[in-house]
């Protein structure tokens, strides 16, 4: 492997032009290929971000043997998919979150890329952020003790629009799936699976879930609070609260922010960590992704495919609970 490492994304949408943006400021990637069911707004994204390389059909650039690692910015519903032709094309990918539908779909994943002995992450860029991982250190660290409970929300109000990705259920809508992974997957980050999952939500008129309120048990006492929306504005920020203080992770948690409060109750001691982060933060997961190739690693010890999948198994069981179905899916 070269060492520059050739970059080539699928699906010039939304998310794919910041993942870009950011995959621009290290300088072991080569922004070599973008892929769009439209040549033309394929061409539009090369120029605005600087690819060498266009192609009108996502199997056309995975045909492309110089393209090294694949970024899938494609809706849920065509992660699987899309990451399984990856893997046939040998590709190392990241592929945007959530994984896939269901667990089934995980572990074909899992299992073809293992097949294929090629490299495969889920694009959890939260878990690759330095104010998450200082924050995991703290506690790890024992200065506050044990967690006794964790508190995490998302929310933002979306403009309804019955055939937009975040509302129609064919291409996999809701609050859950879209914002209600990053209270999970933080929880599961601190806490691991709970013992007991109580779920409660708000179906709307096309069948997806608006709001959803999920309850953990773990088996010691430890318990979680998590909410996602898209009819509401909420702070968006997490607490992990411990025996002896807590650390609070300020809106909007699951990005980067300037930094993070550590709260002792004794003395009622606050303590501030600065984070100074210059870019919107998808670098991090890419950077981990690039450190993995060139170490000859198939997945990331940072997300590792155990956790895509007890990940994806907490939301099989939440969906189960609130009544939430993806007809094409389940
Ligand atoms: N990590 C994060 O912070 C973050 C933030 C936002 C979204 N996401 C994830 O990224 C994924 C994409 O989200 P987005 O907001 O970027 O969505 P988006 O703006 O709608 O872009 C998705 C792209 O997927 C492609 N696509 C293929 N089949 C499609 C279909 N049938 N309908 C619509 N688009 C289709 C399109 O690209 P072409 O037309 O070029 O083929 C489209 O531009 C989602 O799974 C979401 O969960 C992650």
């Amino acid at each position: 492997m070269s060492k520059k490492i050739n970059w080539g994304i699928i699906g010039a949408g939304k998310i794919a032009g910041k993942f870009a943006t950011d995959l621009a400021t290290l300088p072991e990637a080569n922004l070599y290929a973008i892929a769009s069911r439209s040549e033309s707004k394929a061409t539009a994204f090369a120029q605005n971000y600087g690819f060498q390389k266009v192609f009108g059909s996502y199997e056309s650039m995975l045909q492309d043997p110089d393209v090294q690692a694949v970024y899938i910015a494609t809706p849920h519903v065509f992660h699987c998919q899309n990451t399984m032709m990856a893997l046939d094309y040998k590709k190392a990918v990241i592929c945007e979150k959530p994984f896939a539908m269901n667990t089934k779909e995980v572990q074909q994943m899992v299992a073809k890329a293992k097949a294929m002995d090629t490299f495969l992450m889920d694009a959890l860029w939260t878990l690759c952020l330095p104010h998450i991982l200082k924050a995991k250190a703290i506690v790890d660290s024992g200065q506050l003790g044990k967690i006794v409970s964790v508190k995490a929300d998302f929310g933002f109000r979306a403009q309804f629009d019955p055939e937009g990705r975040l509302w129609d259920r064919d291409l996999g809508g809701g609050s859950l799936l879209d914002i209600g992974i990053y209270p999970l997957m933080l929880t599961l980050f601190f806490l691991g699976k709970p013992k007991k999952i109580t779920a409660a939500a708000r179906i709307g008129p096309t069948r997806v879930d608006e709001d959803c309120a999920v309850f953990f048990d773990y088996e010691n006492g430890q318990t979680a609070n998590l909410h996602s929306t898209i009819l509401a504005r909420t702070p968006t920020e997490a607490f992990i609260y411990c025996e002896k203080g807590f650390i609070h992770i300020p809106p909007r948690f699951h990005a980067p922010i300037s930094n993070i409060k550590i709260l002792e109750y004794e003395g009622l001691k606050e303590t501030t960590v600065p984070f100074d982060y210059q870019v919107i933060g998808y670098q991090y997961e890419a950077a981990e992704m690039m450190r993995c190739l060139q170490q000859g690693k198939k997945e990331s010890d940072l997300v590792p495919h155990q956790f895509s999948m007890d990940l994806m198994e907490l939301l099989e069981e939440i969906r189960g609970q609130i009544g939430l179905v993806y007809p094409r899916h389940d």
